[in-house]
């Protein structure tokens, strides 16, 4: 966008990018780098999407985007369904509003802090290139929630963007809000685990803001959802190569104990995806909500696809099912549609989720194998909703807390698998070496050979 046009928000913008850089320097990616071959966005139309080079990451540039502006845009569900879509905050839904920016905010450069080290034990030069991508747009996703904290919210926008470079992701006495946000990524497979599920739950949550009444909000997350595909497309790829090179290993060395020949097991893979998918979960909130039907009724955030959905837009009548751990069993009961619109959403995004499961069950498969990674259940390893203080298996069955802890183990990484898989972490910087975890993909980026120089790393990153 253009910010000549306004000189209080330029300066507030110029104000506040030396705060971003020091926190890129401190808590952005730590591998010393000279440059990166990256995507960057210079326009918000389909050719600004084709822009790439190599380009040092403290010169990316931040800029900030908003999706096309629809003139004529109604606001499409609640009780100021089709009236115009508002181009300033109502006083009215102030507070909610700059709520709803901040807590998208924290997530952005949360995950570049929770990333910070992997830079030091990547498996190529193609996945380097992949992360630092993942980084930079994130930071850049960071810019566009301050931007509409400066632009719309005063002093108390100013206020609440600096404390989005405060809080820090796993810091005891400044966490960041969510709790996946704070746990530790400690390995690549994590890492895939963590663009495959919990950047996915990003794109849900945009995905609701994008049909926000606020018209600027709707349009920078409709375009923060075309860089999120990315994301994705990195957790979705990444794993796939692990599990397919442990189906060519396993099927070498007839054993699903592949550690020793320098792979990582499936039922290792398993478990980290059963706990990525049980906190990115948590992440949608309570089953039920009055927050999220105040939300919906206000405007303030649709439901995934509002205007594909036939129905009323209002929900004042309608019911939704919601499952409830009752005398040991989980059952199923219809409860008003408005109070449930975090789980509406969560179901949405798990029904994705099952895509790239098949996806991956497809490489073991093709290799003559019977292993095959499942979803757990939604109730597994839960700690917010209706499931918190339950002790759920991931097939579903409602356990005593001392049984579900015996098996703990059998779900959930154990710090040996966390050891055994940190053990295979070794970084591999020449062009075209993968290590021997992981399959190389099978195409480069934007055209260019898998063995392309992506990064060039400075001298001090090899010693
Ligand atoms: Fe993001
Ligand atoms: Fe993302």
């Amino acid at each position: 966008m253009n910010l000549s046009e306004d000189r209080r928000l330029q300066r507030a913008l110029e104000g506040w990018q030396p705060k971003f850089l020091d926190w890129w320097q401190s808590l952005g990616p730590e591998l010393p780098t000279k440059d990166v071959y990256l995507r960057t966005a210079v326009a918000v139309g389909r050719d600004g999407w084709a822009h790439f080079d190599h380009v040092p990451m403290e010169q990316y540039r931040w800029g900030i985007f908003l999706a096309e502006r629809d003139g004529d845009r109604k606001i499409g569900f609640g009780k100021h369904k089709g009236e115009a879509a508002w181009q300033e905050v109502p006083g009215e839904y102030r507070a909610e509003l700059m709520r709803l920016i901040i807590v998208q905010g924290d997530t952005e450069p949360a995950s570049v802090e929770q990333q910070r080290i992997l830079g030091r034990c990547a498996p190529s030069i193609y996945d380097l290139r992949n992360l630092f991508q993942v980084n930079v747009e994130e930071g850049r996703h960071l810019w566009a929630m301050v931007y509409l904290l400066h632009a719309y919210f005063g002093r108390d926008g100013r206020h609440e963007a600096e404390q989005l470079l405060k809080r820090h992701s796993g810091d005891v006495n400044t966490p960041r809000i969510l709790g996946a946000f704070n746990e530790k990524t400690t390995d690549w497979l994590q890492f895939f685990m963590f663009t495959y599920f919990t950047d996915r739950d990003g794109k849900y949550q945009l995905g609701t803001l994008k049909e926000s009444a606020f018209d600027p909000l709707a349009r920078t997350c409709e375009f923060m959802l075309k860089e999120e595909a990315h994301h994705m497309f990195v957790g979705t790829t990444g794993v796939q190569r692990t599990v397919e090179r442990a189906a060519e290993l396993m099927a070498a060395h007839d054993t699903e104990d592949i550690f020793e020949h320098g792979g990582i097991p499936v039922s290792v893979i398993q478990k980290y995806l059963n706990a990525q998918f049980s906190v990115s979960l948590d992440l949608f909130g309570s089953e039920q909500s009055s927050n999220a039907a105040a939300y919906y009724t206000g405007g303030l955030k649709g439901r995934w696809q509002e205007g594909r959905r036939k129905d009323d837009h209002l929900l004042a009548d309608a019911t939704y099912p919601v499952r409830t751990v009752t005398d040991g069993r989980i059952v199923e009961e219809p409860v008003p549609y408005l109070t449930a619109l975090n789980l509406d959403l969560r179901d949405e995004y798990v029904a994705d989720c099952r895509n790239g499961v098949r996806r991956w069950n497809q490489a073991l498969e093709n290799a003559g194998l019977d292993a095959r990674l499942v979803l757990p259940h939604e109730g597994f390893n839960r700690r917010i909703g209706n499931y918190a203080g339950h002790y759920v298996s991931p097939e579903g069955q409602v356990l005593t807390e001392a049984e579900w802890h015996r098996r703990a183990d059998d779900w959930l990484p154990t710090d040996e698998d966390r050891a055994r898989v940190a053990a295979l972490m070794v970084p591999h910087y020449r062009p075209g070496e993968f290590a021997g975890w992981i399959a190389p993909p099978k195409t480069g980026i934007n055209d260019q050979p898998v063995e392309f120089d992506y990064v060039h790393l400075r001298e001090e990153a090899l010693a």
